[in-house]
């Protein structure tokens, strides 16, 4: 077939490759010249690349380049961004923190994003907690809610062994103590005080024992101590449970909450921004007014101004 053709396409005027097939033709069709200059670049492009990054395994490439590199740059200048901050907020007292808006709120941005990495596993994502993990939201705190308490809480944990600064108390176990009917009268005192019941016979026998077992932790009102870490047990807020059967557990046998201690893990900016941020949750109290430098200036500074003005009165008197 293909020996009787001509070589020239004579609508076209292009010269035929020579193949055929069921009587079509392949034309010999130049390529466009912006496609093969458009191809040629890419050629010297990934030459250059291959070059100048490191595209063949186990090369370096002749810029140095790498995305670990790029990557510990990238750290490097978000740090370097941070470390005013991080610096200032180091070099504030956790309770002069607030005093500082703007690094109180820088603060409590860092606590959020450790607390999502640190806390969550037990306080839960919202710090809402759950039984036996207090709600850090509230304002019922089981030692202490103004910001230094907070932070040393953080800092130290509570009961946490292996830190000797930990904050300790122990509930002790009361099944060894008190009868069975004597805990279960306690427990009706108890549903008293939180409102719960009404006051039975049994509850009445329970504030007697209550006052002679209890009172010297949960105080004799039983709204709690901070410094035991004694929970308010009045105020319907319960981190065991206020039914029955979880109110005679905890009393028969406690509890010994366990909250890790942070000094070791965390470095001291990432614990007082956990501070702040806790602090803001919403139960967040005022720092205590600190008693000591008020009775300084009472009994220091009145003479000091004293002995001025007598100076100046004197001075104005004998000129
Ligand atoms: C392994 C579980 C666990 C983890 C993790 C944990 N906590 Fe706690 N936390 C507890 C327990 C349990 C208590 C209550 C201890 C008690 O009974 O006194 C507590 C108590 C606290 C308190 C004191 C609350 C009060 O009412 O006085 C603060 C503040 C606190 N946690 C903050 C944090 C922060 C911030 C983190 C993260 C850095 C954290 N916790 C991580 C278990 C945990
Ligand atoms: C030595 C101090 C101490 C004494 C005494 C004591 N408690 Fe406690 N109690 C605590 C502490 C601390 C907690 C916190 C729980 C923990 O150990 O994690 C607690 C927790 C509780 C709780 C749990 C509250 C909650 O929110 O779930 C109840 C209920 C309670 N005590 C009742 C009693 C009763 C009733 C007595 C007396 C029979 C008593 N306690 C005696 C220190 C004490």
């Amino acid at each position: 077939m293909t020996d009787h053709k001509p070589d020239i396409d004579e609508a076209t005027g292009t010269k035929f490759v020579g193949h055929e097939w069921d009587g079509i033709q392949e034309l010999d069709t130049p390529m466009p010249r912006w496609w093969v200059y458009t191809f040629v670049a890419c050629v010297v492009f990934a030459a250059g690349y291959v070059v100048a990054y490191p595209a063949i395994p186990d090369t370096d490439g002749a810029l140095g380049w790498s995305s670990r590199g790029q990557l510990a740059d990238t750290l490097k200048a978000e740090t370097a961004a941070r470390a005013p901050r991080l610096n200032a907020i180091a070099a504030t007292p956790i309770e002069q923190l607030a005093s500082n808006p703007q690094l109180m709120r820088s603060a409590i941005e860092g606590g959020r994003a450790a607390f999502k990495v640190n806390c969550v596993q037990c306080h839960g994502a919202g710090a809402a907690g759950s039984k036996g993990y207090p709600n850090l939201n509230d304002d019922d705190w089981l030692w202490g809610g103004d910001i230094a308490a907070i932070h040393t809480s953080i800092l130290h944990g509570i009961r946490s062994p292996g830190s000797d600064e930990a904050r300790y108390s122990q509930m002790p176990a009361f099944a060894d103590m008190l009868e069975r009917g004597q805990i279960q009268q306690v427990v009706s005192y108890v549903r008293v005080m939180s409102g719960q019941d009404k006051p039975t016979r049994g509850s009445r026998a329970g504030a007697a024992l209550f006052a002679e077992n209890c009172a010297s932790c949960h105080g004799a009102d039983g709204k709690g101590n901070r410094e035991m870490g004694a929970p308010n047990l009045t105020d319907g807020i319960w981190l065991y449970g206020g039914d029955r059967a979880s109110l005679t557990q905890t009393i028969a046998k406690a509890r010994f909450g366990v909250m890790p201690h942070w000094s070791e893990k965390l470095d001291g900016v990432t614990i007082k921004m956990l501070a702040a941020y806790v602090h803001s949750l919403g139960g967040g109290e005022a720092n205590p007014a600190p008693p000591a430098p008020e009775t300084a200036t009472a009994t220091a500074s009145p003479p000091a101004v004293d002995t001025a003005s007598t100076a100046t009165g004197a001075a104005n008197v004998s000129s």
